[in-house]
């Protein structure tokens, strides 16, 4: 499996590191206003399991799964929810936890979609952000690292739905997938 890696962009240490900072940021702007935090699977479970235990407010837990329509490694642009929330967010304060906002066009679907349910408010945490693809105007609060245009692995985040068990983040040898 490493063997596919070409480098490692982030280390263990490099991430939690960050998604300490994150946690302790979003305990502090959401103290007294019990969010939920909506993770999007499945890309972000490590992320959400690691940035939820900085969160020292209380809070709730709930989760989302999101497909783009195709496979390989771009969005074809069509979202499918294949898992809806389990509770209501009228009037709550949601904060959406992503592993990465490539073009934008799944946290912008997202984001529409859960603002007609009347939520307080809406933000975006993501643990990665590839600027220079977005299509969609979708603007991320929280943000771990700037990425560079290329696919990366690892920490949640799969090609072909492997290599999400990897603990660092690392950019796949193009010559897995073309
Ligand atoms: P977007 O809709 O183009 O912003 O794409 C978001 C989704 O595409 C993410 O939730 C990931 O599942 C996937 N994705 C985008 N870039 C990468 C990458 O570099 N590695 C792994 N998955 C990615
Ligand atoms: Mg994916």
């Amino acid at each position: 499996m490493i063997n596919d890696i070409e480098s490692i962009l982030m280390t263990e240490e490099q991430i939690q590191e960050r998604v300490h900072a994150i946690g302790q940021q979003l305990s502090k702007d959401y103290e007294g206003k019990f969010p939920v935090f909506v993770g999007v699977l499945k890309g972000s479970f490590m992320f959400m399991a690691d940035v939820m235990r900085q969160v020292s407010i209380p809070c709730q837990v709930d989760f989302m799964a999101v497909s783009s329509y195709g496979s390989g490694t771009s969005t074809t642009g069509a979202v499918k929810i294949n898992k809806d929330l389990s509770q209501d967010i009228e009037g709550r304060h949601v904060v959406i936890i992503e592993d990465i906002l490539d073009s934008g066009v799944t946290l912008g679907y997202l984001t529409k979609y859960l603002q007609n349910r009347n939520p307080a408010s809406i933000t975006i945490a993501t643990l990665l952000d590839k600027p220079a693809r977005r299509k969609a105007d979708v603007y991320a609060t929280y943000a771990g690292f700037e990425i560079p245009d290329a696919f990366v692995v690892g920490y949640g985040l799969d090609y072909a739905e492997k290599y999400r068990n990897l603990p660092f983040i690392g950019i796949l040898k193009p010559e897995i997938y073309s």
